[in-house]
């Protein structure tokens, strides 16, 4: 089986600072760094860290962001192969991170947002009935891709992050697997609170991943909801620790582990990511995640 991840790339310049700017003020930051993320690239680096094979396709500009990103893709064992380079700017973010730990994001969408017919045909020309598609909402096209894909037969695991302005009118019923977070849930269901029970009345074929932060996650699948506790780090920067999860998980599923096991493999994987700073470079390698004793 392959792994297509059809996703994002982006150069995040990280400002950390003492607490997110307000409206009208300036605020001085302690620091600042260029890393690679996008939540398409974190999770393919998530997955190819945690032992899997995994085609990267997307869209990067013919710039130094451009450079960088492919560079950390192969420096990861990503296969870049499907990656298109384009003559326009790479997307990037400007993320706070604030000494909680926390984040805030500007997205520039820039060549991610240069997903046409002709590129989604030729990528997913090249995978098979039950090869594994694995999706965020940070590229357009999302529709054509959901549809073609569902068509012929790949298996589709999304994470429909971050919420955009017509998101739900995406064939979000053709998901096997579905990666959500409380707010997500909310937007989704059309309610005010996240809640799982919803969610699976609305898509009651796919495989739920709801993930709740330093709560921890639940997994809805076939009726039955599995648990997992978020283990406890001192958090330095929770860019990244959901495509982290996604990652470790999704891997954990194609080796055939149990659902339980892809939990807790993936909690290990994002307590160790929010441990530490940035988004892709955040990512553990599977060693360290096997190695890793909570509470030690
Ligand atoms: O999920 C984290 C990612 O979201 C960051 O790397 C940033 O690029 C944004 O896309």
């Amino acid at each position: 089986m392959k792994i297509c991840s059809f996703g994002s790339l982006n150069l995040d310049h990280v400002y950390r600072v003492k607490a997110f700017v307000r409206p009208g003020e300036t605020i001085s930051a302690r620091s600042q760094q260029d890393v690679c993320g996008g939540k398409g690239l974190n999770q393919s680096i998530a997955m190819a860290r945690a032992g899997a094979k995994v085609y990267q396709a997307g869209n990067i500009g013919q710039d130094e962001a451009g450079k960088m990103l492919k560079s950390a893709l192969e420096n990861a064992n990503v296969h870049t192969d499907y990656l298109r380079a384009l003559p326009m700017q790479s997307g990037h973010t400007i993320i706070q991170v604030s000494d909680e730990g926390e984040n805030a994001i500007i997205c520039f969408g820039g060549s991610n947002q240069a997903v046409d017919d002709e590129q989604v045909e030729t990528v997913l020309s090249a995978f098979q009935p039950g090869d594994l598609l694995v999706l965020q909402n940070e590229i357009n096209h999302l529709d054509v891709i959901l549809r073609i894909a569902r068509e012929k037969g790949m298996k589709i695991a999304m994470n429909p992050s971050p919420i955009t302005e017509g998101l739900e009118k995406l064939p979000l019923e053709n998901c096997d697997i579905l990666f959500v977070n409380e707010l997500e849930a909310a937007y989704l269901c059309g309610s005010e609170k996240g809640d799982l029970q919803a969610l699976a009345g609305r898509f009651p074929h796919a495989m739920l991943v709801f993930t709740q932060g330093s709560r921890g996650a639940q997994v809805w699948h076939e009726g039955k909801v599995y648990t997992q506790n978020a283990y406890k780090v001192r958090a330095v920067d929770t860019t990244g620790a959901g495509d982290t999860f996604t990652g470790y998980f999704l891997t954990a599923l194609c080796e055939g582990k149990d659902i339980q096991d892809c939990m807790k493999l993936a909690a290990k994987a994002s307590a160790i990511s929010v441990s530490r700073p940035g988004a892709s470079v955040s990512i553990p390698l599977r060693d360290e995640v096997d190695a890793f004793r909570p509470g030690e």
